[in-house]
């Protein structure tokens, strides 16, 4: 029968998560009309929740777009970033990388500043960028996926702000995992998706858009369609999407959002991946030769990125995913574009731990564990 053959890994990639069995089973709710009576007993909830787990930022309104992340991110781009707009993106890996991206491609002008791999935003070098290039907005990633480093989103969108700029963030592998601080830091938009610290699956970029947004959209033209926020707002307002959802993720949602804020608390969640990097943190004291990747204080609760001795190789860390998955896990052998740079330059890679959404401290403990052995089969 078909499925048969689909193994049920335990997921310990930084995205898609390890679903919690409550979810799949949400899976089976019944599906409904998005311009019905029903669509609200979903979005009402979602939406309130959403607000929640982001601290209720004051002038903030979620909208969901169909898509991932990638989908909010250009969202932002195409609604925020006029053409007589200069866009910087400062990018600390691959998914800063990819906010250039979406601006080039979008026709915008723009201009990158990057950090090397395992580095934070520097306050000195934006500084510098900001008062070089001047720009009108400035894109950043509150924690990057590539390299297991979050940013100071506070004081990133303060700087970014006193020289006269409008900061847009993509909290994609962070939302739901560590506090979004959008109160504090008033980005003009914040940016994330359902399948990494909120325990879903793939399907919906989640934008928190502030009143300032909407005015500045107001002034860009050629927003597009899907990627317009105002018109994507006059359906967020009435709890809808502008486009048909996937309904099943939308029960999976309602049901997830609920059990984050009102069974396992918003507070505990933060607090457990917290402690899920405390255990990551302190297995690589226990492991010979390997050292953790990402510059210290700025070091992930969601994903650990942790540098291998110089014996091990890309192919070997295929191997240890291999070797993982006879024990029924999926293991992480690191960003692919990072790893080639490393190789190139003679180093050994690295390779990440994803511990968001809903695995347990217990559950990452026993994974260090059998990776741990796994490892120190290598030399
Ligand atoms: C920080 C970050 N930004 C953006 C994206 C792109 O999101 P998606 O794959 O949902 O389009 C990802 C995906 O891993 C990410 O980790």
């Amino acid at each position: 029968m078909i499925g048969d053959d689909f193994v049920d890994l335990k997921l310990f990639i930084t995205g898609p998560i390890l679903l919690r069995e409550e979810v799949r089973r949400a899976g089976l709710l019944p599906e409904f009309g998005h311009r019905d009576s029903e669509n609200p007993k979903r979005f009402e909830p979602i939406m309130r929740n959403l607000l929640a787990i982001a601290g209720n930022p004051k002038g903030y309104t979620p909208i969901i777009f169909n898509g991932s992340g990638t989908n909010v991110l250009e969202a932002s781009i195409r609604s925020l970033v006029s053409d007589s707009d200069k866009v910087l993106n400062v990018s600390v890996g691959a998914f800063g990388d990819l906010y250039h991206t979406l601006a080039v491609v979008n026709g915008k002008n723009a201009v990158q500043l990057k950090f090397a791999h395992g580095k934070a935003i520097d306050m000195q070098e934006l500084e510098v960028a900001l008062k070089e290039h001047k720009p009108d907005v400035v894109t950043f990633t509150h924690n990057e996926t590539a390299t297991g480093v979050i940013n100071d989103v506070v004081q990133v969108c303060e700087l970014i702000r006193a020289n006269g700029a409008l900061p847009i963030v993509d909290g994609v592998s962070i939302f739901g995992g560590a506090p979004s601080m959008i109160s504090e830091a008033k980005p003009l938009m914040y940016c994330t998706s359902t399948q990494k610290s909120l325990g879903l699956p793939a399907g919906f970029g989640i934008g928190f858009v502030s009143e300032e947004a909407m005015e500045k959209a107001a002034t860009v033209e050629n927003r597009g369609y899907t990627t317009d926020i105002i018109a994507q707002m006059g359906k967020a307002k009435i709890n809808q999407t502008l486009t048909t959802p996937n309904g099943t993720l939308a029960n999976q949602m309602c049901v997830q959002l609920d059990y984050i804020v009102n069974s396992e608390t918003v507070a505990g969640r933060f607090k457990r991946h917290e402690d899920m990097r405390t255990i990551a943190h302190k297995w690589s004291e226990i492991m010979d030769g390997y050292e953790l990747f990402a510059q210290e204080g700025f070091r992930s609760p969601s994903l650990t990125t942790f540098k291998t001795p110089s014996y091990m190789t890309i192919d070997k860390l295929k191997e240890v995913k291999e070797l993982m998955r006879e024990h029924g896990y999926l293991f992480d052998p690191g960003y692919g574009k990072i790893n080639k740079e490393l190789a190139d330059q003679g180093e050994s890679p690295i390779f990440r731990v994803g511990h968001m959404a809903d695995i347990m401290p217990e559950m990452l403990t026993e994974y260090l564990e059998v990776l741990g052995e796994v490892l120190n089969t290598f030399n």
